[in-house]
């Protein structure tokens, strides 16, 4: 994958980074989708466009702004980034419509498969002294009918207390805050981490212009994100807010779903720092 040399998280280093690894997990760009299905689409998003440029007599210098904008995107390899925070949370919703188990959102550009593996009772890989509140986050894993899932794979990632993921931020080493939990066999999980910062869309990009020409902000909510499976079931892709944060209510990415915002109370007297939450995930049966 691509270094990350620059010392800031720009947005061309952090969208070269998630360019490369998109690539990597999609080997080609061919559709498996036959002719009759992409004429379908394609020509009802190009219709869309056209009915925009008439009913607001888009002129000239829009048109070329338009075009300057769409091909800085691609030389600042920002297309995931824009995708997943606009687009993607359609496709999101179109393809979990019909599951009766825990809520789905979106993946977004950050997701690094082969995290380290960690038992039940876990820690996730952190920096000596992490900066943010500690958070112990712990659930079981069943299926629709109730079954406890024993084995069931928690896999979590998270931004830490700056909003930076490692691997698309440069100083952070490899597996900071991501690991994959193996539930006992109760299907029980104990996931020992912080709660990570709110996070903004890199400023310093062609989003970022689109975010400030436009007026908007460029903030999701603090959140973590999960893959969640077992052998049988269907896996979730997730992500869990906090109550009260910044954003909660007007995530950039709309990906926020009132089951997927956890409440978190302070642990107990004696038992240490931080906060603690139970979040239990149900999963449909594949
Ligand atoms: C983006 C970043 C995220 O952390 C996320 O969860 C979704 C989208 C983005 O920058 O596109
Ligand atoms: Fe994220």
């Amino acid at each position: 994958m691509t270094d990350i040399t620059t010392e800031q998280a720009t947005a061309a280093a952090s969208g070269a980074a998630a360019t490369e690894r998109f690539r990597s997990r999609h080997q080609s760009g061919h559709t498996s989708a036959g002719t009759e299905r992409v004429d379908t689409l394609a020509t009802e998003l190009i219709t869309a466009v056209h009915d925009i440029v008439r009913r607001h007599q888009v002129t000239y210098a829009e048109y070329d702004a338009l075009k300057a904008w769409l091909i800085q995107v691609g030389q600042d390899s920002e297309w995931p980034l824009f995708l997943d925070v606009w687009i993607e949370h359609v496709v999101e919703e179109v393809a979990n419509e019909n599951r009766e188990g825990s809520k789905g959102t979106i993946e977004g550009p950050y997701y690094v498969p082969g995290s380290p593996r960690l038992p039940a009772e876990a820690t996730l890989p952190m920096r000596d002294g992490e900066k943010g509140t500690p958070l112990l986050f712990q659930g079981h894993v069943t299926s629709v009918d109730g079954t406890p899932l024993s084995g069931a794979t928690v896999e979590i990632w998270h931004a830490d207390n700056d909003g930076y993921y490692s691997q698309f931020a440069p100083g952070l080493p490899e597996w900071n805050l991501r690991g994959h939990v193996v539930a006992d066999e109760t299907g029980h999980f104990w996931i020992n981490t912080i709660e990570p910062a709110p996070y903004q869309i890199p400023t310093d990009g062609s989003c970022g212009r689109l975010i400030t020409a436009a007026g908007w902000h460029a903030w999701r909510p603090a959140h973590l994100h999960l893959k969640v499976s077992a052998p049988g079931h269907q896996l979730i892709t997730t992500q869990l807010y906090f109550r009260g944060g910044n954003h909660v209510e007007d995530d950039i990415a709309q990906a926020v779903k009132p089951e997927l915002i956890l409440a978190p109370t302070p642990v107990a007297d004696g038992k240490g720092d931080g906060n603690e939450v139970t979040y239990d995930f149900v999963l449909d049966k594949a």
